[in-house]
Protein backbone atom coordinates (compact mmCIF):
# COMPACT_ATOMS: atom_id res chain seq x y z
CA UNK A 1 0.00 0.00 0.00
CA UNK A 2 1.38 3.50 -1.08
CA UNK A 3 -1.06 5.25 0.89
CA UNK A 4 0.62 7.68 3.88
CA UNK A 5 1.36 5.00 7.45
CA UNK A 6 -1.69 5.46 9.90
CA UNK A 7 0.43 5.84 13.02
CA UNK A 8 3.86 7.07 12.68
CA UNK A 9 6.38 8.07 16.10
CA UNK A 10 9.32 9.34 15.98
CA UNK A 11 11.62 10.11 19.78
CA UNK A 12 8.16 10.14 21.58
CA UNK A 13 8.78 10.50 24.99
CA UNK A 14 5.69 10.99 27.71
CA UNK A 15 6.65 12.60 31.20
CA UNK A 16 4.24 13.11 34.48
CA UNK A 17 7.08 14.08 36.88
CA UNK A 18 9.50 12.48 36.94
CA UNK A 19 8.85 9.48 35.78
CA UNK A 20 8.93 8.22 31.73
CA UNK A 21 5.55 6.44 31.09
CA UNK A 22 7.17 6.37 27.18
CA UNK A 23 10.75 6.85 26.12
CA UNK A 24 11.96 7.30 22.22
CA UNK A 25 8.95 5.33 20.35
CA UNK A 26 9.50 4.87 17.30
CA UNK A 27 6.91 3.16 15.78
CA UNK A 28 5.44 3.04 12.33
CA UNK A 29 1.69 1.33 11.39
CA UNK A 30 0.87 0.87 7.70
CA UNK A 31 -2.88 0.60 6.34
CA UNK A 32 -2.90 -2.85 5.87
CA UNK A 33 -1.24 -4.03 9.00
CA UNK A 34 -2.58 -5.87 12.26
CA UNK A 35 -0.51 -5.03 15.18
CA UNK A 36 -0.80 -6.32 18.53
CA UNK A 37 1.41 -4.92 21.45
CA UNK A 38 2.08 -7.10 24.16
CA UNK A 39 4.13 -6.04 27.51
CA UNK A 40 3.41 -6.27 31.14
CA UNK A 41 1.43 -3.49 33.70
CA UNK A 42 2.41 -0.51 33.73
CA UNK A 43 4.59 -1.26 30.66
CA UNK A 44 2.71 2.14 28.62
CA UNK A 45 0.14 -0.17 26.67
CA UNK A 46 -2.50 2.27 27.32
CA UNK A 47 -0.71 5.24 27.47
CA UNK A 48 0.99 4.61 23.75
CA UNK A 49 -2.92 3.79 22.58
CA UNK A 50 -3.95 7.17 24.18
CA UNK A 51 -1.38 8.80 21.75
CA UNK A 52 -2.73 6.74 18.77
CA UNK A 53 -5.88 7.60 19.27
CA UNK A 54 -4.99 11.29 19.65
CA UNK A 55 -6.38 11.33 23.37
CA UNK A 56 -2.87 13.01 24.62
CA UNK A 57 -0.35 14.78 22.94
CA UNK A 58 4.05 13.32 23.78
CA UNK A 59 5.76 15.28 25.99
CA UNK A 60 8.76 15.19 23.27
CA UNK A 61 8.74 13.78 19.60
CA UNK A 62 6.31 13.58 16.98
CA UNK A 63 3.28 11.78 16.61
CA UNK A 64 1.36 11.70 13.07
CA UNK A 65 -1.99 10.15 12.81
CA UNK A 66 -3.61 9.85 9.31
CA UNK A 67 -1.36 12.03 7.63
CA UNK A 68 -1.87 14.60 10.65
CA UNK A 69 0.27 15.88 12.83
CA UNK A 70 -0.79 16.05 16.41
CA UNK A 71 -0.20 20.02 17.74
CA UNK A 72 -0.68 20.72 13.90
CA UNK A 73 -4.16 19.42 13.46
CA UNK A 74 -7.60 19.80 15.41
CA UNK A 75 -7.83 16.43 17.45
CA UNK A 76 -11.85 17.06 17.40
CA UNK A 77 -11.79 16.39 13.36
CA UNK A 78 -9.03 13.67 13.93
CA UNK A 79 -10.55 11.69 16.27
CA UNK A 80 -13.63 10.43 14.49
CA UNK A 81 -11.70 8.59 12.31
CA UNK A 82 -9.73 6.09 14.79
CA UNK A 83 -12.36 3.56 17.30
CA UNK A 84 -11.04 3.03 20.33
CA UNK A 85 -12.13 0.91 22.89
CA UNK A 86 -10.73 0.31 26.42
CA UNK A 87 -12.18 -0.30 29.76
CA UNK A 88 -12.28 3.12 30.67
CA UNK A 89 -14.41 4.39 27.85
CA UNK A 90 -16.42 1.70 28.57
CA UNK A 91 -17.33 3.24 32.08
CA UNK A 92 -18.34 6.00 30.60
CA UNK A 93 -21.29 4.57 28.74
CA UNK A 94 -24.73 4.72 30.84
CA UNK A 95 -25.89 1.56 32.25
CA UNK A 96 -29.63 2.41 31.16
CA UNK A 97 -28.96 3.26 27.43
CA UNK A 98 -30.37 0.80 24.82
CA UNK A 99 -27.58 -1.00 23.61
CA UNK A 100 -28.67 -0.81 20.10
CA UNK A 101 -28.26 3.00 20.69
CA UNK A 102 -25.12 2.87 22.39
CA UNK A 103 -24.06 1.44 18.85
CA UNK A 104 -25.76 4.13 16.61
CA UNK A 105 -25.25 6.80 18.49
CA UNK A 106 -21.32 6.46 18.07
CA UNK A 107 -21.40 8.01 14.58
CA UNK A 108 -21.48 11.79 16.60
CA UNK A 109 -18.34 10.87 18.88
CA UNK A 110 -18.42 12.35 21.92
CA UNK A 111 -20.13 9.85 24.23
CA UNK A 112 -23.63 10.76 25.65
CA UNK A 113 -24.62 12.81 22.71
CA UNK A 114 -28.03 12.48 21.33
CA UNK A 115 -29.32 13.03 17.79
CA UNK A 116 -33.19 12.87 17.12
CA UNK A 117 -33.05 11.28 13.84
CA UNK A 118 -30.56 8.92 12.42
CA UNK A 119 -31.27 8.03 8.48
CA UNK A 120 -31.44 4.95 6.84
CA UNK A 121 -27.85 4.47 6.35
CA UNK A 122 -26.72 5.12 10.08
CA UNK A 123 -29.31 2.16 10.99
CA UNK A 124 -28.56 -0.29 8.15
CA UNK A 125 -24.86 0.20 9.35
CA UNK A 126 -25.88 -0.24 12.66
CA UNK A 127 -27.63 -3.71 12.27
CA UNK A 128 -24.77 -4.88 10.40
CA UNK A 129 -22.00 -4.04 12.88
CA UNK A 130 -24.58 -6.08 15.34
CA UNK A 131 -25.27 -8.89 13.36
CA UNK A 132 -21.19 -9.10 13.17
CA UNK A 133 -20.45 -8.77 16.56
CA UNK A 134 -23.16 -10.93 17.86
CA UNK A 135 -25.48 -8.91 20.12
CA UNK A 136 -28.53 -8.32 17.69
CA UNK A 137 -30.09 -10.16 20.37
CA UNK A 138 -29.89 -7.45 23.19
CA UNK A 139 -30.19 -4.74 21.06
CA UNK A 140 -32.99 -3.73 23.19
CA UNK A 141 -31.30 -4.44 26.51
CA UNK A 142 -29.81 -1.71 28.59
CA UNK A 143 -26.33 -1.53 28.18
CA UNK A 144 -25.54 -2.21 31.86
CA UNK A 145 -27.65 -5.75 32.10
CA UNK A 146 -24.70 -7.23 29.01
CA UNK A 147 -22.57 -9.84 30.36
CA UNK A 148 -18.66 -8.48 30.08
CA UNK A 149 -17.96 -10.62 26.58
CA UNK A 150 -21.31 -9.14 25.41
CA UNK A 151 -20.25 -5.31 26.25
CA UNK A 152 -17.22 -6.03 24.98
CA UNK A 153 -18.69 -6.59 21.51
CA UNK A 154 -20.87 -3.73 21.73
CA UNK A 155 -18.28 -1.57 22.00
CA UNK A 156 -15.72 -3.38 19.31
CA UNK A 157 -19.69 -2.64 16.89
CA UNK A 158 -19.78 0.73 18.26
CA UNK A 159 -16.05 2.00 17.67
CA UNK A 160 -16.65 0.48 13.58
CA UNK A 161 -19.75 2.02 13.45
CA UNK A 162 -18.30 5.47 12.34
CA UNK A 163 -15.84 3.35 9.54
CA UNK A 164 -12.41 4.36 10.80
CA UNK A 165 -9.42 4.21 9.43
CA UNK A 166 -7.61 2.89 12.68
CA UNK A 167 -9.07 0.85 14.88
CA UNK A 168 -7.36 0.63 18.21
CA UNK A 169 -8.54 -2.24 21.06
CA UNK A 170 -7.43 -1.88 24.46
CA UNK A 171 -7.24 -5.35 26.29
CA UNK A 172 -10.74 -6.31 24.64
CA UNK A 173 -9.93 -9.80 25.65
CA UNK A 174 -10.00 -8.88 29.66
CA UNK A 175 -12.54 -10.20 31.73
CA UNK A 176 -13.61 -13.13 29.07
CA UNK A 177 -14.16 -16.55 29.69
CA UNK A 178 -12.54 -19.20 27.93
CA UNK A 179 -15.34 -19.17 25.73
CA UNK A 180 -15.64 -15.91 25.07
CA UNK A 181 -12.15 -15.55 24.37
CA UNK A 182 -12.53 -17.74 21.97
CA UNK A 183 -15.25 -16.21 20.08
CA UNK A 184 -13.99 -12.85 20.01
CA UNK A 185 -9.88 -14.30 18.82
CA UNK A 186 -12.30 -15.50 15.85
CA UNK A 187 -14.58 -12.55 15.23
CA UNK A 188 -10.84 -10.60 15.47
CA UNK A 189 -9.72 -12.95 12.61
CA UNK A 190 -12.11 -12.27 10.57
CA UNK A 191 -11.74 -8.38 10.74
CA UNK A 192 -8.13 -8.54 10.65
CA UNK A 193 -8.13 -10.29 7.44
CA UNK A 194 -11.03 -7.87 5.73
CA UNK A 195 -9.57 -6.41 3.07
CA UNK A 196 -11.64 -3.17 3.53
CA UNK A 197 -11.10 -3.35 7.12
CA UNK A 198 -9.00 -0.54 8.72
CA UNK A 199 -5.17 -1.11 10.25
CA UNK A 200 -5.78 -2.60 14.16
CA UNK A 201 -4.04 -2.76 16.90
CA UNK A 202 -4.22 -4.72 19.52
CA UNK A 203 -3.43 -4.69 23.31
CA UNK A 204 -3.06 -7.50 25.49
CA UNK A 205 -1.10 -9.29 27.73
CA UNK A 206 -1.26 -12.50 26.50
CA UNK A 207 -0.22 -14.09 23.46
CA UNK A 208 -3.47 -16.44 23.15
CA UNK A 209 -4.99 -13.34 22.43
CA UNK A 210 -3.28 -12.51 18.83
CA UNK A 211 -5.68 -13.36 15.92
CA UNK A 212 -4.56 -14.91 13.43
CA UNK A 213 -4.50 -12.76 10.40
CA UNK A 214 -2.24 -10.14 12.83
CA UNK A 215 0.55 -9.23 11.21
CA UNK A 216 2.70 -7.46 13.94
CA UNK A 217 3.79 -7.23 17.14
CA UNK A 218 5.39 -4.41 19.47
CA UNK A 219 6.56 -5.48 22.72
CA UNK A 220 6.73 -3.10 25.37
CA UNK A 221 8.54 -3.19 28.71
CA UNK A 222 8.89 -0.06 31.20
CA UNK A 223 8.34 2.27 28.35
CA UNK A 224 10.46 1.31 26.05
CA UNK A 225 10.19 -0.82 23.10
CA UNK A 226 12.02 -4.44 23.45
CA UNK A 227 11.00 -5.03 19.94
CA UNK A 228 8.58 -4.30 16.75
CA UNK A 229 8.20 -5.90 13.75
CA UNK A 230 6.82 -8.53 11.85
CA UNK A 231 4.91 -11.10 14.38
CA UNK A 232 6.93 -14.43 14.13
CA UNK A 233 10.39 -12.29 14.52
CA UNK A 234 8.93 -10.60 17.25
CA UNK A 235 6.74 -13.42 19.29
CA UNK A 236 9.94 -15.25 20.25
CA UNK A 237 10.89 -17.01 23.19
CA UNK A 238 13.62 -14.48 24.17
CA UNK A 239 11.96 -11.24 23.96
CA UNK A 240 8.84 -12.11 25.37
CA UNK A 241 11.12 -13.56 28.40
CA UNK A 242 12.82 -10.29 28.46
CA UNK A 243 9.69 -8.56 28.26
CA UNK A 244 7.99 -10.01 30.96
CA UNK A 245 11.11 -10.52 32.73
CA UNK A 246 10.34 -14.31 33.41
CA UNK A 247 11.63 -17.13 30.92
CA UNK A 248 8.88 -18.26 29.00
CA UNK A 249 8.52 -21.61 26.64
CA UNK A 250 6.44 -20.04 23.68
CA UNK A 251 4.85 -22.31 21.10
CA UNK A 252 2.82 -21.64 17.68
CA UNK A 253 0.18 -23.89 16.23
CA UNK A 254 -2.25 -23.52 13.81
CA UNK A 255 -1.58 -20.16 13.71
CA UNK A 256 -2.36 -19.91 17.69
CA UNK A 257 0.52 -18.70 20.30
CA UNK A 258 0.81 -19.78 23.86
CA UNK A 259 3.24 -19.06 26.72
CA UNK A 260 4.35 -20.92 29.87
CA UNK A 261 6.73 -20.70 32.43
CA UNK A 262 10.01 -22.16 31.06
CA UNK A 263 10.48 -25.43 33.06
N1 LIG B 1 -0.45 10.87 35.12
C1 LIG B 1 0.45 9.97 35.51
N2 LIG B 1 1.45 10.29 36.35
C2 LIG B 1 2.38 9.39 36.74
N3 LIG B 1 2.38 8.12 36.31
C3 LIG B 1 1.42 7.74 35.48
C4 LIG B 1 0.41 8.62 35.02
N4 LIG B 1 -0.42 7.95 34.20
C5 LIG B 1 0.07 6.69 34.13
N5 LIG B 1 1.15 6.57 34.89
C6 LIG B 1 1.99 5.36 35.06
O1 LIG B 1 2.54 5.05 33.80
C7 LIG B 1 2.74 3.66 33.66
C8 LIG B 1 2.17 3.18 32.35
O2 LIG B 1 0.77 3.19 32.41
P1 LIG B 1 -0.13 2.49 31.31
O3 LIG B 1 -1.54 2.63 31.74
O4 LIG B 1 0.21 3.05 29.97
O5 LIG B 1 0.36 0.99 31.41
P2 LIG B 1 -0.23 -0.33 30.73
O6 LIG B 1 0.88 -0.98 29.98
O7 LIG B 1 -1.45 0.00 29.96
O8 LIG B 1 -0.58 -1.21 32.00
P3 LIG B 1 -1.78 -2.30 32.20
O9 LIG B 1 -1.32 -3.54 31.53
O10 LIG B 1 -1.84 -2.47 33.68
O11 LIG B 1 -3.03 -1.71 31.62
C9 LIG B 1 2.11 3.03 34.90
O12 LIG B 1 3.12 2.71 35.82
C10 LIG B 1 1.22 4.14 35.45
O13 LIG B 1 1.08 4.05 36.86
MG1 LIG C 1 -3.43 -0.55 30.10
Amino acid sequence: MSSDPVVEMQGVDVVRGETHLLRGIDWTVEADQRWVVLGPNGAGKTTLLQLAAAQMHPTRGEVTLLGETLGAVDVFELRPRIGLTSAALAQRIEPGERTGDVVLSAGYAVVGRWRERYDVHDLTRAAMLMQQWGVTPMAHRPFGTLSEGERKRVQIARALMPDPELLLLDEPGAGLDLGGREDLVSRLTDLARHAYAPAQVLVTHHVEEIPPGYTHALLLRGGEVVTAGPLEQVVTQEALSETFGLALQVQRADGRWTARRAA
